[in-house]
């Protein structure tokens, strides 16, 4: 049976109000569409762990910048409906613009530092759209357990930052990332790529292994690291290094050497489509 869909504030929280009044453990996956196996996952995780699901399919238009793909990012909401039937979903609120962003509405959520660095120095004012859709998301549907995935390391890193220092009562579950046969992390992006170009994609992957074995050799040198990653992704054909970076896993900051749980993450430009992937560094 599909999941029914409902498009107001209003029927959502009535619905989840029955299930939460009947005591059932409530489960929040959030995601803008287009699902995969990386969404299912989470899905799936919060089947398992609570006793009514909800997933949001909402292309949160605050999160993209001028030049950014929100009117071509694809939106699939039957054959979303279908993956979150298979899957087992209670409800999905699949809102339009006006109903999370009405015209008169003025607050915004900045997690400050952890937002600009990473994805956040080249997609400026993306972090706040994803904090604040975030933060509205958990008010609305109240959930005991929300799901993000590993692959967007930097919005767990925020997401968490944001539900601490603002006291919402939630847990975060983060989901290991999802991958397809080859390593390329799945993503609704991957269908821009062109056949060449999906081929190629997977220098993220390799790039993440390589570090990861010379870091299980004991390299704890930031730099060396770093050089090793650059070197793959730069010698791909037709992409472009958006960035290759060791940081804090907590804090995103830079550190000369790993001492600490590191994040490795990097960011790769195939035309105008860009793909990330990340993976923990733990002494
Ligand atoms: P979206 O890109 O649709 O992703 C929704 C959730 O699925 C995120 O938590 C993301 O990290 C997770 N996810 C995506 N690909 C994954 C993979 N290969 N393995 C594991 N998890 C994966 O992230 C967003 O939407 C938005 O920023 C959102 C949080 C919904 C706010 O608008």
């Amino acid at each position: 049976m599909l999941p029914p869909v409902a498009t107001t504030i209003a029927e959502t929280r009535a619905r989840v109000a029955v299930a939460r009044k009947a005591g059932r453990r409530i489960g929040f996956v959030p995601t803008m569409g287009a699902l995969h196996a990386g969404h299912s996952a989470l899905i799936r995780a919060a089947r398992t762990e609570c006793d009514y699901t909800v997933v949001s399919i909402f292309v949160n238009p605050t999160q993209f910048g001028p030049n950014e793909d929100y009117t071509r990012y694809p939106r699939t909401l039957d054959a979303d409906r279908e993956l979150c039937a298979a899957v087992g979903t209670d409800l999905i609120f699949a809102p339009a613009s006006e109903e999370i962003y009405p015209s008169d509405s003025r607050t915004f959520v900045e997690v400050t530092g952890v937002q600009d660095v990473l994805c956040g120095a080249s997609r400026a004012g993306h972090f706040r759209g994803v904090a604040t859709v975030v933060l509205k998301l958990l008010n609305i549907v109240q959930p005991d357990v929300a799901y993000f995935g590993q692959k967007d390391a930097q919005q767990t890193v925020v997401i968490r930052r944001m539900v601490k220092d603002l006291d919402v009562p939630v847990t975060i579950h983060v989901h290991p990332t999802v991958r397809e046969p080859d390593g390329l992390a799945m993503s609704s992006r991957n269908r821009y790529l062109d056949p060449t170009q999906r081929m190629h994609a997977t220098a993220l992957h390799r790039a993440l292994k390589k570090v990861e074995e010379s870091f299980a050799r004991g390299e704890r040198r930031v730099s060396v690291l770093e050089r090793e990653m650059s070197a793959i992704l730069t010698a791909t054909p037709g992409a472009r290094l958006d960035y290759a970076r060791v940081v804090d896993a907590e804090t995103l900051e830079s550190i000369p050497s790993i001492e600490r749980p590191a994040l490795a993450a990097v960011a790769l430009f195939f035309g105008g489509t860009r793909l990330i992937d990340n993976t923990l560094l733990a002494p």
